[in-house]
Parts: structure tokens; C-alpha cells; sequence
């Protein structure tokens, strides 16, 4: 079966990780939901490549701590929000524009017991609804490349960050231009807008007001990364085509096999990104 992409809401809200399925998972193995402690969930709620190390890489490079005011673009579920403020101490805003991902991050986030400290609010990181200079930190992980005007979530960026506040992002690079039907295949597949180099990405950065600090290519990790994922969404299409969620639609599985065919061939990659707003 396929179903027309138009938006990344639309891919999102059939996904196959959900909060229902962390929750069916969890009561299947424990036996009920209560008391659920917040490492319990890490398993199953990072939507992204390399797990809770990717997070505190990012953590590291914006100098995250106890108190520390995070915004996170794109926050999905809450997971990577909910480990900084477990581990780190930080106090998290997550902006997510798929309302199914904002009831379930606060459906979890309520259940470990980190509301105090996570909130994942509906927005467009294209209009960030929070103040001027209200966060010391920034983060985002694998998910501009859903966004259509990247230049302008980067702005928002620097607009909510204090003076001295840090940017840190990973996401998707092309270190070669894609065909029309590739672009074509992943915008149908998993809603991928354009994409940039290492190079040309770092300028947007710098373009918004950032000094950058450090570019890292993750090609290699994600190449890796991939395989074992690719084997994974092999076994979960039966189920997935039984419930009717997007790992069982043929444009997604095409263009998540294509996905990792162009990353073995170093065509796409991953990129992390590590900025500060100067103090002026
Ligand atoms: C791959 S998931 C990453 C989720 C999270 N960063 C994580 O690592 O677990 C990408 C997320 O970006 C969200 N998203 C896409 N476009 C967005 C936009 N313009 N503003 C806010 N969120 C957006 C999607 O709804 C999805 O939840």
C-alpha cells in the first residue's frame, strides 16, 4: 500500500515507533506501566542515529549542565529531551509539529516523571514559539532535513539563544548532488527536503549569525549504523504492513533501502554541527 506524503506530519504521524508502541512494549515485558523510570524508555524513544552516545555528544558540544536552558528543534517523542534533563540536569523545551509526537512525548515524559523539567510543545521550528534570548542551548537531531526553509530554523535558533549560547545539531548532508528521482524517491518515501554539504551547511550557520565551532562528518558511523537498521525495518514490514504504518508502504521501505544505498556510497551522510551566538 502507499500513501502520498505531503508533509513530514503526515509521514510522523504513521510512523512506527509511536508511544502506543513503547507503551505496548513495555506493559508485554514488565507486565504494567507503573513506575516507569525514565532509562526504562531510552531503548525505544531516540529517533535517531547512535542512541543516547549521539545525545551526549551533542551535550558536549553545547556545553549542557545542571540548569541549563534547552530548546530541542524537532524534539519527536521527547527521548533525547528527557535524557538531558535525567542526566544532565537541564530544564528542556521540545519543539515538534506532529501533534500525535507532542501528546506522546507528554503522555511519556508524564510517566517517568520528568514533567517538571520536559515539556515538548506543538510548533514549526520555522516560528519558534518562545522568547528572545531565553536559552543557553539549542539542540536538533536528524530533522532539519524535513524543514523546508532551513536558513530560517537557523535564525529562529540564534533568535532564542542567549548571547554566548550554543547551537549543536546533527542532520542529513549531500556531499553530491542527488538525481531528480532520488530527491523524488526520498521526498515521497520519508519527506526529505533539500539537502546541503558540509560545506555549504556550516556557511548557513554562519550566515544566521553563529561562529562555528567544529563540523563533524558521521558518514562513516551512520554507514554502519544504517545496515543494522535496514535489517531491522526488514523484519518489522510484515508487522507493519498488518497495522498499516509507513515501514509496510512501499515508498517508504524504497527510499529507506535507497537511503542506505547512497550513504554506503558516500552519495548522503551525516553531519554534526557545533555553534556559538557571540557575545557582542
Ligand atoms: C527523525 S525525528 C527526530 C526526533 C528527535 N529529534 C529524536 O532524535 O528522537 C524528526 C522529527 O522532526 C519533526 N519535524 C519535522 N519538521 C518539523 C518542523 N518544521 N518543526 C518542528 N518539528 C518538525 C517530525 O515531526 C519528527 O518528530
Amino acid at each position: 500500500m502507499n500513501v502520498r506524503i505531503d508533509s513530514a506530519v503526515d509521514f510522523y504521524e504513521r510512523h512506527p515507533i509511536s508511544c502506543e508502541i513503547i507503551l505496548a512494549k513495555l506493559e508485554s515485558s514488565r507486565g504494567h506501566l507503573e513506575g516507569l523510570a525514565p532509562e526504562e524508555l531510552f531503548a525505544h524513544d531516540q529517533d535517531h542515529y547512535g542512541g543516547l552516545a549521539a545525545n551526549d555528544a551533542l551535550a558536549a558540544c553545547a556545553d549542557i549542565r545542571e540548569g541549563s536552558r534547552v530548546a530541542d528543534f524537532c524534539a519527536g517523542l521527547g527521548g533525547p529531551a528527557r535524557h538531558l534533563a535525567h542526566r544532565y540536569g537541564a530544564i528542556v523545551t521540545g519543539i515538534e509539529l506532529t501533534p500525535a509526537r507532542v501528546r506522546g512525548a507528554a503522555e511519556l515524559t508524564r510517566r517517568v516523571g520528568l514533567a517538571a523539567r520536559v515539556r515538548v510543545i506543538a510548533g514549526d521550528v520555522m516560528h519558534v514559539p518562545l522568547a528572545d534570548a531565553s536559552h543557553d542551548a539549542v539542540i536538533s537531531q536528524e530533522a532539519l532535513l524535513h524543514v523546508p526553509d532551513k536558513a530560517r530554523a537557523l535564525a529562529e535558533a540564534f533568535r532564542v539563544l542567549v548571547p554566548g549560547g550554543r547551537l549543536a545539531f546533527t542532520d542529513w548532508v549531500a556531499h553530491r548532488p542527488l538525481s531528480e528521482a532520488d530527491k523524488a524517491l526520498l521526498w515521497q518515501g520519508m519527506a526529505v527536503r533539500d539537502l546541503y554539504g558540509l560545506d555549504a551547511y556550516a556557511r548557513l550557520v554562519e550566515a544566521a549569525g553563529f561562529a562555528v565551532e567544529s563540523v563533524e562528518d558521521l558518514t562513516r558511523d551512520w554507514a554502519e549504523i544504517l545496515q543494522a537498521r535496514l535489517a531491522m525495518y526488514r523484519r518489522l514490514r510484515g508487522e507493519a504492513q498488518a497495522s498499516g504504518t509507513p515501514a509496510g508502504h512501499d515508498a517508504f521501505y524504497e527510499s529507506y533501502v535507497r537511503f542506505v544505498e547512497l550513504v554506503a556510497d558516500g552519495a548522503l551522510g551525516g553531519g554534526r554541527f557545533a555553534a556559538r551566538k557571540p557575545v557582542t
